[in-house]
């Protein structure tokens, strides 16, 4: 056995295995790269070497390029150096891939001549969510061996495939549970034989109009997405000039791409939404409880949603309610919703059935007894709240996590409920429950650190990306998303309208502004919230008063007598704005784009520093995380605290400065840790790595 750094080479009975052992996920970094190809090389000489394996250790065959490196020099050998070194060898080369081959690592296997795969493996190009293209070759190979419509489908959209369709788009030649074994018969197979032909010379292309075809859907598909377009446009080469050809212009987009601030700002997200499972404080060795059963107490529609993700993730639970007549409408809004994924051919009806036989409804409290977490989604009123723990103290079994679903309220008060105030967190759950991928995980002052942990492991299990927040008014992401909603409304007293704010953050690549996003939710929810707290918000209120509360009335910041979806300006509306700013004596002027998006932004970013120097969130990579995965915010900016380093913390606080001046509302001047930031040129990622060493 000789080894090259992580890669060992071993020859048994004429084949050559060539064994990857680079954890945790065999990313292509330089050392891989070098050993691979020392070791193919010494397999080419080696005449007691008649076929060639190359297989990976541990949990998967190889993830893909090292993303760590993106943005360093570049360490010889290439990825592209080691894949044509593979290529070219006289005797046939047999990847083995278990686990996952994504990226590079499809790429290092369509180097090779033939493909074994477990039936559990997946293979994609997930380069788009990166905001790059494959930089190997994929675009190249791929097309030449399965044909250039469902190559571009892979690349384009980035979800890998499993083993068993790879094999029949003729990706993977042998679909094998004992992949090694496999390959090395497949090998010998291959070497009695004549030397199959790579990828690179099939001609596998298919019809050119079924390619142009499948590229039209996916440029409309994934409109704007500069990484597709440049997928398709590589993949097109392939039908026009060869091969070389082909690698040049493939390479010449991926060097653009991976310097542009998009991939940056992508790569960023991948490793900031890594970093948010890792739960700062929480004691070595802390291993999350069991959690086999749930019960959710609420059957509205959050906690409908909530029942689902559970069942989706194939966890029995128990939805409850407080009458037959409740529990009945609950259900059927469950059932309802399944039945329109079952429509859309998004689930098969034998899933539906499956899902809804593992969602049990019941009255009363007590059937939560067998659950070993509960989540509570009962109305926002501290009191009730407080009732429910108070009573579950004593059914729920010792153990159970006891969740909140609050998106507000004092998760330490409500754990002062009960005796047991170790079990107590906050699950927030954003609406659609069962869709949308955001979690924020409560830390009372008292959760235990093994409740804590069963909540993000329960929060992976369901599918969703759980974010670590302290307690305070609105956790993380609703106490930033306030201030916008003061910002936006306090816009339209100063003079603009209400299309002009939505527009200014749609052009940002929000899907939807603020003012159309109300309109949606009902404008009565926070009608509802300030008149309890005594709050006022003069536009709202006064649209509110008029009988405006947004789409279910036809009528809210937009009129949507028309289109009943999108909504038109409404010269009403103008009329009322100019009214309610009339009556606040303020003079209206007209505000341009980007001092719009500017007040929209700032003062939401400002708010992050608090949360973060207050340490609610423990990363400013977390806030970025939230802001992703619950509001929106497009993914190629990387999220509010990684576009604010991008524009620079000096020109943030300067405006925030002025905003302050202008307005006289003191809580738009920098937060103490912004200014700071600002004036030692630093930037919100600094802290991250202070906080990583
Ligand atoms: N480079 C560097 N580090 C990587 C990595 C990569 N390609 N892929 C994963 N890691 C790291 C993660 O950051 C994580 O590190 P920490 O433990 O320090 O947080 C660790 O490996 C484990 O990763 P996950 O937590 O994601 O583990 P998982 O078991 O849930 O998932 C996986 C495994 C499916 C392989 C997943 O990690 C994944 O999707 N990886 C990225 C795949 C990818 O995007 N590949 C394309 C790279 S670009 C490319 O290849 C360009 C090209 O054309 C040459």
């Amino acid at each position: 056995m000789a080894q090259q750094g992580p890669v060992t080479i071993k020859v048994d009975g004429g084949v050559a295995i060539i064994l990857i052992a680079s954890p945790p996920v065999n990313a292509l970094g330089a050392a891989v790269r070098a050993g691979i190809k020392g070791c193919a090389e010494a397999a080419a000489a080696d005449p007691a070497v008649r076929a060639i394996v190359l297989a990976a250790e541990g949990r998967t065959f190889i993830a893909g390029a090292d993303i760590t490196e993106f943005g360093k020099p570049p360490v010889p050998p290439s990825l592209p150096e080691v894949i044509a070194v593979l290529e070219r060898l006289s005797k046939p080369v047999v990847a083995a891939i278990h686990g996952a081959a994504l990226g590079g690592g499809l790429e290092v296997a369509l180097g090779c001549h033939a493909r074994v795969a477990a039936p559990s493996a997946k293979l994609g190009l997930p380069e788009v969510k990166l905001g790059i293209l494959p930089g190997a070759g994929g675009t190249q190979r791929l097309p030449r061996l399965i044909g250039a419509a469902p190559a571009a489908r892979i690349a384009c959209d980035g979800t890998p495939i499993s083993a068993k369709e790879a094999q029949s788009l003729g990706l993977v030649d042998e679909l094998a549970e004992e992949v090694l074994p496999a390959a090395k018969a497949l090998a010998l197979r291959l070497a009695d034989g004549a030397l199959p032909v790579p990828a690179r010379d099939r001609t596998n292309l298919g019809p050119r109009e079924a390619f142009e075809e499948a590229a039209s859907a996916l440029l409309r598909k994934h409109a704007g997405n500069p990484s597709v377009e440049a997928i398709i446009d590589a993949v097109r080469t392939a039908f026009e000039k060869s091969f070389e050809e082909g690698l040049a212009v493939e390479r010449a987009h991926f060097h653009r791409l991976r310097d542009d601030p998009r991939s940056k700002a992508l790569r960023h997200v991948f490793f900031a939404e890594r970093a948010a499972a890792r739960i700062p404080g929480l004691p070595k060795g802390t291993q999350p409880r069991p959690v086999s059963r749930a019960a959710v107490i609420g059957a509205g529609t959050m906690g409908g949603g909530i029942a689902m993700s559970f069942a989706n993730a194939g966890i029995p639970v128990t939805l409850i309610e407080t009458s037959e007549e409740n529990l009945r409408r609950g259900l059927e809004r469950v059932a309802g919703n399944y039945a329109t994924s079952v429509k859309r051919g998004s689930l098969t009806e034998e899933a539906r059935n499956q899902r809804l036989g593992l969602i049990e409804g019941k009255v009363g409290l007590e059937a939560a007894a067998g659950a070993d977490v509960v989540v509570e989604a009962v109305f926002e009123e501290m009191g009730l709240k407080k009732e429910i723990f108070g009573k579950l103290e004593a059914i729920a079994k010792p153990g159970a996590v006891l969740a909140t679903n609050t998106s507000y309220l004092d998760v330490d008060e409500i754990a002062a409920s009960t005796s047991r105030p170790g079990d107590v967190l906050g699950m927030h759950f954003f609406s659609p429950a069962n869709v949308m991928k955001l979690l924020e995980v409560v830390r009372g002052a008292k959760t235990a650190p093994d409740a804590l942990a069963t909540a993000m492991e329960l929060g992976r299990r369901l599918a969703k990306v759980p974010v670590v927040s302290g307690v305070c008014y609105g956790f993380i992401g609703n106490r930033m998303l306030s201030r916008r909603t003061a910002q936006a409304e306090r816009l339209l007293l100063e003079g603009a309208q209400p299309k002009e704010v939505d527009q200014a953050l749609t052009d940002f690549g929000f899907r939807m502004g603020p003012f159309a996003m109300a309109d949606l939710a009902g404008l009565d929810i926070g009608w509802r919230i300030r008149k309890a707290t005594g709050k006022t918000a003069p536009v709202a209120d006064a649209l509110c008063e008029a009988g405006r509360l947004g789409q279910k009335t036809g009528r809210g910041y937009y009129d949507y007598s028309g289109d009943a979806r999108t909504g038109a300006a409404d010269p009403e509306v103008a009329a009322l704005i100019e009214r309610v700013s009339a009556d606040q004596g303020i003079t209206r002027r007209a505000i341009p784009q980007a001092e719009i998006l500017e007040r929209l932004l700032y003062p939401m970013i400002n708010e992050g520093a608090r949360i973060l120097e207050e340490g609610i969130a423990a990363r400013a990579g977390d806030i970025d995380i939230v802001w992703l995965n619950g509001y929106g915010w497009p993914a190629w900016t990387g999220g509010p605290m990684f576009h604010a380093d991008s524009i620079g913390l000096q020109t943030i606080a300067a405006r925030l400065r002025d905003f302050a001046e202008q307005s006289g509302d003191t809580t738009l001047a920098p937060s103490p840790i912004l200014q700071r930031l600002a004036e030692q040129e630093q930037t919100f990622a600094s802290l991250d790595q202070k906080a990583a060493a």
